[in-house]
């Protein structure tokens, strides 16, 4: 049995005042989930962030990890200094980062390989295009981009690896994939970890997904067998909302 994840994604929103109120109106809603709750916060919320979820059952994550330890990379931040700041998760991958910050599987990878070196828990993101999902390549895409991530990661690593399936088309639209649709392009992205590391890595990895997953559509993706949790963005950025999707995955 796999234990779901849900984790919010809050992108680049919310300064740190704003990120306590929302964290103290979150924790008390969410305090008997049975699921993981995961907060991917901006850098600058990390530490105002971790204190307040210190003693309860929220941990907290950042939204990107540099692939060096430390130098001359201005405007990155090392997995040594999140961790230091209290963040326990790192996405890495994000289709945002991907279309409009130069993100490669190649790039993926070096950070998933500084993300697992530094003890930090990565949510790797992975889904198609529209233009993809329209020309049939949706399994070729996700396909390519996890055996990207995960070159010359161990299996041992890749345990410790969640992924997040997010449809590009999905995020932030409205559209969600149909519940059948996420199922299935997750149930092949768990047959190609399959074909990567066996059998037990992949019947143990958690496989989230995200793409205007919301209040109303969590109770249908959610009774899918593949899918194991949430990347929420919008729908993290209101405590009641959040914590109706983290109370219905159990
Ligand atoms: P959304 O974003 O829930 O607002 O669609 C999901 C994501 O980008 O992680």
């Amino acid at each position: 049995m796999r234990k779901p994840i849900i984790a919010g994604n809050w992108k680049m929103n919310k300064t740190a005042a704003e990120c306590r109120e929302l964290i103290a109106a979150l924790a008390p809603k969410v305090k008997d989930a049975t699921c993981d709750v995961v907060v991917c916060v901006p850098f600058t919320d990390i530490a105002a962030a971790a204190e307040l979820c210190r003693g309860t059952n929220i941990a907290v994550g950042a939204q990107n990890v540099a692939w060096a330890d430390c130098g001359a990379f201005t405007g990155e931040i090392s997995a040594a200094m999140l961790v230091e700041a209290g963040a326990e998760y790192v996405v890495i991958g994000h289709s945002e980062r991907r279309q409009y910050f130069g993100e490669t599987d190649k790039t993926v990878n070096a950070r998933l390989v500084q993300a697992l070196k530094n003890g930090l828990s990565p949510i790797v993101c992975v889904g198609e295009m529209l233009a993809d999902r329209e020309s049939g390549k949706t399994d070729e895409v996700c396909r390519t981009q996890v055996t990207g991530a995960f070159e010359n990661i161990s299996a041992v690593d890749a345990e410790k690896t969640v992924i997040a399936y997010e449809p590009v088309w999905a995020i932030g639209t409205g559209k969600t994939a149909t519940d059948e649709q996420a199922n299935e392009t997750i149930g092949h992205i768990r047959s190609v970890v399959c074909e990567l590391y066996g059998k037990k890595v992949a019947d143990g990895m958690r496989i989230q997904y995200g793409g205007s997953m919301n209040a109303k559509n969590v109770a249908g993706l959610m009774a899918q067998p593949e899918i194991d949790g949430g990347l929420i963005g919008g729908a993290s950025l209101k405590a009641d909302d959040f914590a109706i999707i983290v109370n219905a995955a159990k």
